[in-house]
């Protein structure tokens, strides 16, 4: 059969839908991400959406009581890589944006040593509300928010996420891995290439393994076939 571009597949199936069909099996695509076939403006509108009608003013765990924003995530829905971390802490919930503590520099000045500005990526946690002083979320907490990180990374279909720090690791892909064991491995998702690495605040309390966290980063971006610019020799 003929090929289609990602915009002629969708003016297809939107012109399926206002026949009344609701859903079509599409053989040879089953494992390819959902996302591949939408436009920035459509995967914009999707998690719009999900934002507002999916997670509204959520009260589905405990974390609901203490929050005071939800932080959904942030960045380029059309991005090439994801950052995904644990949970927002004292500045996320006050901002109601992910990664703009102290982790977040941290964070921000690797996304900036690969070569990006914070606005190309897309940056998110497992869970959306700030667990109290701090803790890990429990895992009833993560597994209530996770619909919405998975929905996230199926519109944003990034060609990578980087998951930073156990927590991450073990509730998206396996609670038995380690990070010390699988970072700098390509695990998968969905069809979508994930680098384990380690979290920001790790990497502030251990600055000595900042080299592995950079090794990681150099692994994606020669996945990416972007150049390596920075030198981890100047910091
Ligand atoms: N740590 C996280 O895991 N996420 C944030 O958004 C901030 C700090």
């Amino acid at each position: 059969m003929e090929e289609l571009s990602r915009e002629e597949l969708a003016r297809v199936l939107d012109f399926y839908k206002e026949l009344g069909i609701e859903s079509v099996y599409i053989d040879d695509v089953k494992d390819e991400p959902m996302g591949n076939l939408l436009s920035r403006q459509e995967k914009q509108r999707a998690l719009e959406d999900l934002m507002k009608d999916g997670i509204g003013d959520c009260r589905r765990c405990r974390l609901s009581e203490t929050r005071t924003n939800i932080v959904f995530g942030e960045g380029d829905p059309d991005c090439e890589i994801m950052f995904i971390g644990e949970g927002p802490g004292a500045d996320e919930d006050m901002q109601g944006r992910p990664f703009v503590g102290r982790a977040g520099q941290v964070l921000t000045s690797l996304i900036n040593k690969m070569g990006f500005e914070r606005e190309e990526v897309y940056i998110a946690n497992i869970v959306k509300c700030r667990p109290p002083d701090n803790r890990n979320p429990h895992s009833d907490e993560a597994e209530s928010c996770l619909p919405f990180l998975k929905r996230q990374i199926e519109v944003i279909s990034p060609k990578v996420i980087m998951v930073m720090g156990n927590v991450a690791l073990q509730n998206l892909l396996d609670p038995d891995m380690r990070i010390t064991k699988v970072r700098g491995k390509f695990q998968d998702l969905f069809g979508i290439k994930v680098m384990p690495t380690f979290h920001p605040s790790y990497l502030m309390r251990n600055p000595k393994d900042k080299w592995l966290t950079w090794e990681d980063a150099v692994t994606v971006l020669k996945f990416l076939g972007r150049d390596v610019v920075h030198d981890p020799g100047r910091g």
